[in-house]
């Protein structure tokens, strides 16, 4: 494949469900672009724009120029907007690392509220495990820690498939995940640890998964094209598994901790999760289907009338009539098509009802359905009006009649994005630069070096920097105080972001307290990861390939 190409220059217009295609393309909304950074609004070619856009590519370079294009034209939310709401919530929340995420109040939910809820995450074996990782294992184990299904994955499939990595290397790499995961704290005991290629479960439902998503649909979101391995495809599909696996015996609201190039992932496996699903539940006001822009406008003319009509009967005509002498707000330009339907219905009642649709039900269950629905109903081909439940009664009736027969009734996916380390070099942090990054298995002195010969962000002269303070924002060494070596200690965070900026605390010295601070942290680790090793052997993993 050659997605540079692709990103830069072939994206075109029925590219627009790409990732890696022009990020304004994919806007959800489609609205006009509201540019943030100011170098946009200079007249600046297409072409030009798409070089700048973010591009969201899991096999591509993790790098994000700018996080809050991913808000805008992603349609990623912002994590802040939710963590007043989040109980004792994890420092990489606290401090902005976790920045994103998509549909995360069920979770936050079912967190509150003690019910189930899961979390999951997976990581290729194509290397070391680096302190970018360590970020995904605190994350699976602190949702582990307020009562989540944690599940940590090794996903050998896709290593072997999308990175041809041997199974002796994948072999090898899955032990030293599996062991820093376990180091860390997660336990093994109330979670789950996999590789895709030993869980039949996941193989099976990744199977199932494939018969809902087509190549066309992979080209799209991906960029695979006709030089495409199947196995690569292969492991899509097995990622999507992954992701659902966790709902397998009862759905429950599930988390999936990444960085933001997996969104994509995401975005398709919450496609994936109700297009298997066997009803849809929706609002109607009437016997026809209308829109969420239409829908207003009938419930606005709907409560209009309702106490003006004695015998409490409103007509679809009457409701015509009353929009087209009414100056109504219609932001969604949703008034003719509402209007046309609404004379078409003539004089049938305007009521407002709770509909269940029939999406891939087996007759059994839409049978079942109908029985299930109590009160007053009307029963059409392939959908049930209920005027009695609420929509959330309704969507709990059709999941608990779907599982009943035999249907997974799969809650959508959320997911939380942090973002990625810079490299101690500057650029990204990548784990096949060494020196970019810093290995778990480092040794504790090769940290201090390489922490030691880090990038700053100071100043060109002590003197200067004492004038004009450190950027800690953009400096790779406060990052490490922030992502690791603050802990869990805001103070200290603070106080070295303070001191740095203030211009008190120079380069040299801040290193080297980091670099210490690097030190000890490894060596602990490490210690830690030498008790894990009987815990591993005990586990029901396995750690030696079958092929
Ligand atoms: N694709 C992920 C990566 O590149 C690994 C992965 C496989 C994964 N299955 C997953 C991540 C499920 C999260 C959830 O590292």
């Amino acid at each position: 494949m050659t997605r540079d190409t692709d990103v830069h220059g072939t994206a075109g217009a029925d590219d627009d469900q790409r990732p890696n295609a022009r990020a304004e393309d994919v806007r959800p909304d489609g609205g006009s672009e509201e540019r943030s950074s100011s170098n946009h609004s200079r007249g600046r070619t297409p072409r030009e724009e798409a070089v700048d856009d973010v591009a969201l590519d899991p096999w591509g370079s993790s790098a994000v120029s700018d996080y809050r294009k991913l808000f805008e034209q992603f349609g990623i939310e912002e994590f802040d907007a939710l963590l007043p709401e989040v109980p004792d919530p994890h420092y990489l929340m606290r401090r902005g690392v976790i920045f994103g995420h998509r549909d995360y109040r069920p979770v936050l939910d079912a967190m509150r509220n003690d019910e189930p809820f899961a979390a999951l995450s997976g990581f290729m074996p194509t290397g070391d495990p680096h302190i970018g990782h360590k970020l995904v294992f605190d994350e699976l184990i602190w949702h582990q820690e307020r009562g989540g299904d944690a599940y940590g994955l090794i996903a050998d499939l896709e290593a072997h498939s999308a990175r041809g990595l041997s199974w002796d290397e994948i072999d090898e790499h899955a032990r030293d995940y599996l062991l820093s995961l376990l180091a860390l704290g997660f336990d093994p005991e109330e979670g789950e640890l996999y590789r895709q290629s030993a869980n039949r479960e996941v193989q099976d439902l990744a199977f199932e998964l494939g018969a809902e998503a087509n190549f066309s649909e992979l080209q799209s979101i991906y960029g695979f094209d006709g030089e495409t391995d199947v196995s690569h495809m292969q492991s899509v599909v097995t990622q999507m598994a992954d992701i659902l696996y966790p709902q397998l015996e009862e759905p429950k609201p599930t988390v999936i901790p990444v960085g933001p190039d997996q969104d994509p992932h995401v975005r398709l496996a919450r496609d994936l999760a109700a297009r298997t699903r066997y009803f849809g539940v929706t609002e109607a006001y009437a016997s026809f289907e209308a829109d969420p822009g239409e829908r207003v406008l009938l419930a606005r003319a709907h409560d209009a009338l309702e106490d003006r009509e004695n015998d409490g009967t409103v007509r679809c005509v009457d409701a015509a009539e009353w929009l087209e002498g009414t100056d109504v707000d219609d932001p969604t330009d949703a008034l003719p098509s509402a209007l046309e339907k609404l004379h078409a219905a003539g004089k049938e009642p305007l009521r407002p009802r709770t509909r269940f649709l029939d999406r891939n039900a087996t007759d059994e269950a839409f049978e079942a359905l109908i029985e299930a629905v109590e009160g007053e109903k009307r029963v059409y081909e392939a959908h049930i009006d209920s005027f009695e439940l609420s929509r959330e009664e309704a969507e709990s009736l059709a999941r608990e009649v779907e599982i009943d027969h035999g249907g997974y009734g799969f809650l959508a996916p959320s997911s939380i994005y942090h973002r990625f380390m810079t490299g101690l070099t500057g650029g990204k942090m990548s784990s096949s630069i060494p020196a970019s990054h810093i290995s778990l298995l480092d040794e504790p002195e090769t940290g201090y070096e390489k922490v030691n010969s880090a990038t700053t962000a100071g100043r060109e002269t002590a003197e200067l920097q004492r004038e004009l303070g450190g950027e800690a924002d953009k400096c790779p060494v406060y990052e490490l105080y922030a992502y690791l070596l603050a802990g869990d200690d805001d103070e200290f965070a603070k106080e070295v972001y303070d001191e740095c900026v203030g211009g008190e605390r120079l380069c040299g010295d801040c290193k080297e307290q980091a670099a210490r601070l690097m030190e000890e942290f490894l060596a602990e680790h490490q210690e830690k990861r030498e008790e894990a090793e009987g815990l591993l052997e005990e586990l029901d993993f396995e750690l030696d390939s079958r092929r």
